[in-house]
């Protein structure tokens, strides 16, 4: 049998206030700062970089709005459930709600990929930036420590990003108290960084390096040409994960029926503009090629300004601002395991909470070591389609689950309601699964393998210990 959680159930748990619950003190604002909080890092500050060598040239511009486009359609759909059902858990909570117990568990497996190897791939590119700042100084850290052995020859294993991964996992732990207002001033770091870049970068425009702004394709499929435009985007679509994330917050916001949909949507509006302009100046700095295989192509741009004084600066606020999205996906990560826990579908292990620090720190040291295996061996592009395709899936799930509910529930209220339904809904699946088809075979591959061991792990031991499924055999 396939069992669902009833909706009315979930809002009541989130309506529920006073001692023991979250407190509702986001406002407005603070859940738009939250969603370019989480949006804003390796896919803007590397990414963008090997999207134009590989694929795109100049065109990456046009690779981010392809992007933005499919993340629009699913941002709707993402609004409507999130003003409707705001509870934590986010994509998980509204799939139990709507497709039932086998679906959310596929999806909450799925968020594996996105948040915990989200965590991984930042984590190496905070690892480039990193070196690259050591350089800065006239320090060099030996290969074989700071690139893992399947990165490049002679590399071993990347221990600044496993030393990042685990730092914030440890902070994690201790608690997060201060972590709205340690992201409000991260998110001013990082878009100012971003606005200095633009600002400053724009006059260095050399034209010819936008010239043709197309590179012609090589004959070879996703190698420039419009075919190149989508493969870029399929890349860069890294950047803007992480509005869902505003979602997880769900039950912290003070007024959800319309902050989140200010939330995701606004923060998402906001990233679009910026990346369209940043990656305009960045291709404009240097020729394109430039950047085959450099993990912080921004640096190397800004070089060319002479704004040598600011390339410190750059450097660093780039680091603060990865840091922020490792610390958040680290976060989202555990909170989605920890509910899948509370619901049977885990061991209790993963919703331990720390009798101190109120903290499901297990599931903390879990992933720290988890993420930490990946951070350390795994090639940042392998890692970030993986992301990519795995969030791509969790996006067209939730298309799915708004046409679901449109029929089996149509009259609940929705303070939000996606447009044009079920045409918005079609639109991001579409996107989605184009995005997804021009990602490498490997990842599906991969993506295959992950989500087949998800299916073994559920008949084998979620179905069995689920909470719901018991109290249903029960009743
Ligand atoms: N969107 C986030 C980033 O680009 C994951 O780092």
């Amino acid at each position: 049998m396939n069992l669902k959680k009833p909706i009315d159930v979930l809002v009541a748990e989130s309506a529920e206030s006073g001692e023991g619950t979250l407190k509702r003190t986001l406002s407005n604002r603070s859940l738009v700062a939250l969603g370019i909080g989480a949006i804003i890092g390796a896919g803007l500050f590397s990414l963008t970089g090997i999207a134009a060598a590989d694929h795109a040239g100049p065109a990456v511009t046009l690779s981010f709005v392809l992007a933005a486009v499919g993340c629009a359609f699913a941002g709707l759909c993402y609004a409507e459930f999130a003003s409707m059902i705001p509870v934590a858990g986010s994509a998980y909570t509204y799939s139990y709600a709507t497709m039932g117990e086998f679906m959310a568990w596929i999806i909450g497996w799925d968020l594996v990929l996105e948040y915990a190897l989200g965590a991984a791939t930042v984590g190496v590119s905070w690892s480039g930036y990193f070196n690259k700042l050591l350089h800065e100084f006239g320090l060099e850290m030996p290969l074989y420590l700071s690139k893992s052995f399947a990165e490049v020859d002679g590399g071993g294993i990347n221990l600044p990003a496993i030393v990042i991964v685990s730092l914030l996992s440890l902070l994690l732990m201790r608690g997060t108290k201060e972590s709205a207002s340690l992201n409000n001033f991260l998110v001013v770091v990082k878009v100012a960084v971003v606005l200095l870049f633009i600002g400053l970068g724009w006059k260095f425009i050399n034209p010819a390096y936008h010239t043709p702004y197309i590179p012609e394709n090589t004959g070879v499929y996703g190698e420039f040409g419009i075919s190149g435009i989508a493969s870029g985007a399929a890349l860069v679509f890294f950047a803007f994960i992480g509005f869902d994330a505003v979602s997880t917050a769900a039950q912290e916001a003070k007024n959800p029926q319309k902050g989140m949909p200010i939330g995701i949507l606004g923060s998402l509006a906001v990233c679009t503009v910026l990346y369209v302009l940043f990656a305009h100046v960045m291709t404009g700095l240097v020729p394109f090629e430039v950047f085959k295989g450099d993990a912080s192509p921004a640096a190397t741009a800004f070089k060319v300004t002479g704004y040598s004084w600011l390339q410190m600066g750059l450097i660093i606020a780039i680091l603060a601002g990865y840091t922020s999205v490792i610390l958040v996906m680290l976060m989202g990560q555990s909170r989605v395991f920890y509910t899948m826990s509370k619901d049977g579908l885990l061991p209790k292990f993963f919703s331990n909470i720390h009798a101190k620090y109120r903290t499901p720190w297990k599931t903390n040291i879990f992933f720290m070591v988890f993420v930490s295996l990946f951070a350390g061996f795994v090639p940042v592009t392998d890692l970030g389609h993986m992301v990519s395709i795995g969030t791509l899936l969790a996006f067209s799930l939730v298309c799915i689950g708004v046409m679901i509910l449109r029929k089996t529930d149509p009259n609940r209220e929705r303070p939000f309601r996606t447009p044009l339904v079920p045409l918005v809904p079609i639109l991001g699946i579409v996107v989605c699964v184009y995005l997804m088809y021009s990602l490498p075979i490997e990842a599906w591959i991969r993506l295959a393998i992950w989500m087949g061991l998800g299916v073994a792990i559920y008949f084998f031991y979620g179905k069995k210990n689920s909470v719901l499924g018991k109290k249903n055999n029960q009743g």
